[in-house]
């Protein structure tokens, strides 16, 4: 078809796939941000375009707990996270970039998280057909003040993994950016850059 032939066309350049940048930080053009901006920018210089969701943006609410997904694979809360669930079920790529808020992360990306319990309900109770992991890769980038890689950052790194091993990604690797704080720092260090860039390239081609 005509549609599927412009399909992952830009620019006169074709696009071999996606990833999907779930972006962390309520504070815009910080950090990780920067950060996934270069591992993006690897990404696209294997021929991968970027597709982002803000959980911060969303205005979504907190997982009830009330587990009525249990009975659906559906969140009963209509906010838009039952079309989120696909977007990212249908994903091949996956990055998720985040500072650390008191050793996790960000609540609005904590949120956003839990509310896949519906995605877990799916194939864990419902016994619902899962992704194929093998074919699909995840990738954390975690930014904090703290200087020392280690305790600080593994609370965050271990959800990020639970959330990525829920939805079906192999975990494929991360960045711990340490020592970042003050909005601006992350641009001002190239070897950080250059090694979120060629993390970004090796996420899609290796
Ligand atoms: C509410 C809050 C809590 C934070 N807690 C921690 C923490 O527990 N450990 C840490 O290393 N940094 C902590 N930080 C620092 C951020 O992780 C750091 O500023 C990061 O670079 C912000 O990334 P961003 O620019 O992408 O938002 C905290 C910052 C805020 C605003």
């Amino acid at each position: 078809m005509a549609g599927d032939a412009l399909d992952g066309r830009q620019g006169g350049i074709t696009k071999k796939g996606q990833v999907l940048a779930v972006l962390g930080s309520p504070r815009r053009g910080g950090n990780t941000d920067t950060l996934a901006a270069e591992f993006l920018r690897g990404a696209a210089a294997e021929g991968f375009e970027p597709a982002y969701i803000i959980p911060t943006d969303l205005g979504i609410s907190a997982c009830d707990g009330m587990n009525q997904c249990f009975e659906t694979g559906r969140c009963v809360i209509l906010d838009g996270m039952n079309e989120i669930y696909e977007k990212v079920l249908g994903a091949s790529h996956v990055l998720v970039a985040t500072p650390v808020y008191f050793m996790g992360p960000p609540g609005s990306l904590k949120s956003f998280i839990d509310r896949f319990q519906a995605v877990w309900a799916r194939f864990e109770i419902l016994d619902q057909p899962r992704p194929d992991a093998a074919r699909r890769k995840g990738f954390a980038i975690v930014a904090g003040a703290a200087p020392e890689e280690g305790k600080m950052y593994r609370p965050t790194v271990s959800i990020i993994k639970a959330f990525l091993s829920v939805t079906g990604f192999t975990y494929a690797g991360e960045i711990i950016a340490t020592g970042l704080d003050e909005k601006g720092q992350a641009e001002r260090k190239s070897d950080l850059l250059a090694r979120a860039f060629e993390a970004g390239k090796l996420f899609v081609s290796g």
